[in-house]
């Protein structure tokens, strides 16, 4: 069965780990949308792997790994990347990993257009990674980007990069940034596509040939719902689809070849970058940090932390679909005494169950809570779902009731093995 792995809330729900869990009855793991923006944790038989661009099964021998159509691709990032994890013992050959002939190239020159961007913006900066992710994918909207289709016929790419930092150079003068030759930027990619080279291919028959020979298929989504460039918080989201619908786009696949839709998210909330937060709370958020927990992978930014959300929550499983839930994190709320549920939005008193749309109606919105119990005990033991204190049970059916959706999987801790099948 096809299975589509997405984050309900603000990225960092814990995708990597339930990807990893399902990789062992998968054969190919496949990203369709964001780029090194993203940041998935796995950690497993001691070895902690930060995956950015690299789909999670590559820790695994014998998957197939795809960095599909609708990613965008920094080639220095992602040669990083793969020495890094290459050092812990990964292998990354032409065998394991696939590299869309058509994703867009990110190229040095927009990660400075995006901090030009966010300087631009001042006080109402989006706080993004800096990976240049919005950059590039608006010169694809704006039909000036390059792919990686491009990248083979090296005179045609710095007629392209030639033309686009004419306007580019000019842009970064503005904000005293760093301008760009054709060169330098050329000498950059090609040091860098020299190694990518030999995993780029037509991703597209390579996966509809495994889907109608009934192999097994999983679509790791990055970054979350809520960061969703449609369904998010605008303009405090991402430059992509994060949904569900973002796993087709973004790698050819119909939506008929998917068979379920798994939903990750925290038993609480966090979010890194600007945005609105109804149900942020600073009590959770230092109880959490000085735990050593919610500390950005890509950043290092602590991310904010507050209660489970229901409303977003209900909203998400609406757009992607959700068939099932996987809460991940159930471990980080083991002390508290007693836990808060967001049940709905009081807007200028009108209650609201699923998020506004208008911008402003956001910072009016005050969180409706249902208090429950806590379990105020150890559950990182846990090996059977039956093993959770029955207040972690009553809080996860209440989770599961308010967002209509089954719960598949809960995250006890941060290992593999540390995940409870429902
Ligand atoms: P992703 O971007 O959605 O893959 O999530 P990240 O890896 O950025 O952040 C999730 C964090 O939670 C990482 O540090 C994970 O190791 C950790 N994590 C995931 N699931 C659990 C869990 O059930 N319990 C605990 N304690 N940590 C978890
Ligand atoms: P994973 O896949 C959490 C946030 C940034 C910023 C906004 C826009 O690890 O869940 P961008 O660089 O994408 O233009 O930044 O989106 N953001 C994430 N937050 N997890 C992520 O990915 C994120 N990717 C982007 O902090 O608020
Ligand atoms: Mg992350």
């Amino acid at each position: 069965m096809n299975t589509i792995i997405v984050g309900l809330q603000w990225g960092d729900e814990g995708k990597g780990k339930i990807v990893d869990y399902l990789t062992e009855g998968a054969d190919i793991v496949v990203r369709g949308q964001g780029g090194n923006n993203a940041g998935h944790t796995v950690i497993a038989k001691g070895v902690r792997y930060i995956l950015n661009l690299l789909p999670s099964g590559i820790i695994w021998d014998g998957k197939i790994n795809i960095i599909g159509n609708g990613v965008v691709v920094d080639p220095s990032g992602l040669v990083a990347e793969i020495e890094r994890n290459e050092a812990l013992g990964v292998s990354v050959t032409p065998h394991k990993l696939l590299i869309s002939d058509r994703a867009h190239v990110v190229f040095p020159f927009h990660k400075e257009l995006d901090a030009a961007r966010e300087i631009a913006l001042g006080d109402q900066k989006i706080g993004t990674t800096k990976r240049g992710i919005g950059p590039t994918y608006s010169d694809k909207v704006n039909r000036c980007g390059i792919r990686i289709a491009d990248l083979l016929d090296e005179e045609f790419t710095r007629e392209q990069v030639t033309r686009r930092l004419v306007e580019v150079n000019e842009i970064l003068a503005k904000y005293d940034l760093p301008q760009f030759t054709a060169d330098a930027v050329l000498k950059e990619i090609y040091t860098a596509f020299a190694r990518l080279r030999p995993h780029v291919t037509n991703t597209i028959p390579v996966l509809y040939a495994a889907w109608k020979a009934g192999k097994s298929i999983l679509f790791e989504g990055a970054q979350g719902t809520l960061l969703d460039i449609d369904y998010g918080t605008y303009p405090f989201v991402t430059s992509s689809n994060t949904t569900s619908g973002g796993s087709c786009t973004g790698s050819g696949l119909p939506p008929n070849a998917i068979g379920r839709v798994i939903g990750v998210c925290k038993a609480y909330t966090t979010r890194v970058g600007s945005g609105p937060f109804p149900t942020v709370d600073e009590g959770l958020s230092e109880y959490l940090h000085g735990l050593g927990r919610e500390f950005g992978v890509v950043s290092g930014r602590p991310r904010g932390c507050g209660w489970l959300d229901t409303v977003l929550l209900r909203f998400a499983c609406m757009v992607n679909g959700v068939t099932g839930l996987a809460v991940t994190n159930v471990d980080g709320l083991d002390e508290y005494e007693t836990l808060q549920i967001c049940t709905s939005y009081d807007i200028d008193g009108t209650i609201h169950t699923l998020p506004p749309a208008d911008r402003k109606a956001w910072d009016r919105a005050v969180p409706v809570y249902e208090t429950l119990p806590g379990w105020k005990s150890d559950t990182t033991a846990c090996t059977e779902f039956s093993q959770l204190p029955a207040q972690a049970k009553a809080y996860l059916a209440r989770l599961s009731e308010l967002c209509g959706a089954p719960i598949a999987f809960v995250g006890v801790g941060p290992d593999r093995v540390q995940t409870l099948v429902v």
